[in-house]
């Protein structure tokens, strides 16, 4: 069986850091967000196609040269095909019936129960769903008493939406929808494709359990308490030594960190220079940052090479490459 990831958005709420790296590429909990998300792949996955399209370049490269434990293939937009067009684009092989996973989704689901969920069903398609408190950010249906989706409305208003159930960003579905995608213009899978196939019968998986779009910054740091929590970081979580402080973080090996102070749910990156004296808390940074002396960084973003100033703090923000704050 093979998964279709897509990978090809711009990043937009996690801006500016994503002007510089897409957001598939944001180490959350020691490793990149797309390592976590191929990371929930069940073993009967024989290959991943990443429809990539903003960045690609920069994706391809740093997959080549980190290789995930299933095998991946890109498929590269040359210009923006939204979801459905990145699926048309890319999805030209899949396996009937295959997976299809956004990639901002950090969630301790269990797939392989999805799939055999499609299988027993035997619809068109089956969508993972999850219960929220305000569903209007993300796309909701509405069910009948089997949890078949008779609705299913894209962002909608919060008096508009149907139920609180919203697409989860992981389903399992027949190869025949990609034939049933439009060609040549850039196209919504959610907005113009799913309400057309509701016809042919798409069920819902419902997930309990952690879930989340790691696509805004308090989002992302959400994920990556989580990750840390449910001991998934990509690398060791107590701190280095000649730190103070209490984890869970991941360190690169390369960076600078003594004297610093942590205050746990915090990823350091290849080549970062913490200066003594400083903190961090619930952040990520990225590679080549320097936190000199005394600064503090507290649920933020700070991009790569970018300079927090000795004795300075930054609560709530997202620093782009090379900021200087
Ligand atoms: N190839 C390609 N081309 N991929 C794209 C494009 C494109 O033009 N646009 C977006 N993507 C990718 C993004 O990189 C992301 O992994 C995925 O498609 C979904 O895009 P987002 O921008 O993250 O969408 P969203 O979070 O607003 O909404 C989606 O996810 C929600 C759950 O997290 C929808 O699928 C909602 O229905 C869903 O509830
Ligand atoms: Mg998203």
């Amino acid at each position: 069986m093979k998964a279709l990831v897509l990978i090809g958005g711009f990043g937009t709420r996690l801006r500016p850091v994503t002007y510089s790296v897409p957001k598939q590429l944001i180490p959350i909990a020691g490793k990149p967000m797309l390592y976590h998300v191929l990371d929930m792949l069940p073993p009967t996955i024989e290959q991943a196609v990443l429809a990539t399209g903003y960045k690609a370049d920069v994706i391809a490269r740093y997959v080549e040269e980190h290789p995930p434990k299933v095998p991946v293939r890109m498929v590269a937009e040359t210009e923006p095909l939204g979801t459905g067009g990145g699926m048309r684009n890319a999805g030209g092989d899949m396996s009937d019936p295959f997976l299809l996973m956004n990639s901002d989704v950090i969630a301790g689901f269990d797939v392989t129960a999805l799939l055999a969920r499609q299988t027993e069903h035997g619809g068109i398609g089956t969508m993972t769903l999850v219960e929220v408190e305000d569903p209007s950010p993300y796309g909701v249906a509405e069910l009948d008493a089997t949890d078949r989706i008779l609705r299913f409305v894209e962002k909608p208003t919060r008096e508009e939406a149907p139920s609180r159930w919203i697409n989860a960003g992981l389903g399992a579905w027949k190869r025949e929808v990609i034939g049933r995608i439009p060609d040549g213009a850039p196209v919504s899978w959610e907005q113009q494709v799913v309400p057309g196939l509701l016809a042919d019968r798409v069920y819902a998986f419902r997930a309990t359990g952690f879930w989340e779009d790691a696509g805004t910054p308090d989002r992302l740091l959400r994920a990556q308490r989580y990750l840390f929590e449910a001991g998934r970081a990509g690398r060791r979580t107590s701190i280095p030594t000649g730190t103070t402080g209490n984890g869970p973080v991941a360190v690169d090996p390369s960076a600078t960190v003594e004297g610093a102070t942590f205050g746990g749910s915090v990823t350091v990156s290849a080549h970062v220079v913490v200066g003594p004296r400083a903190y961090l808390e619930d952040c990520v940074i990225l590679e080549r940052a320097t936190i000199e002396a005394g600064a503090s960084v507290v649920h933020s973003i700070v991009g790569p090479r970018a300079r927090v100033r000795a004795g300075h703090r930054v609560s709530h923000q997202v620093l782009g490459e090379a900021a200087e704050a």
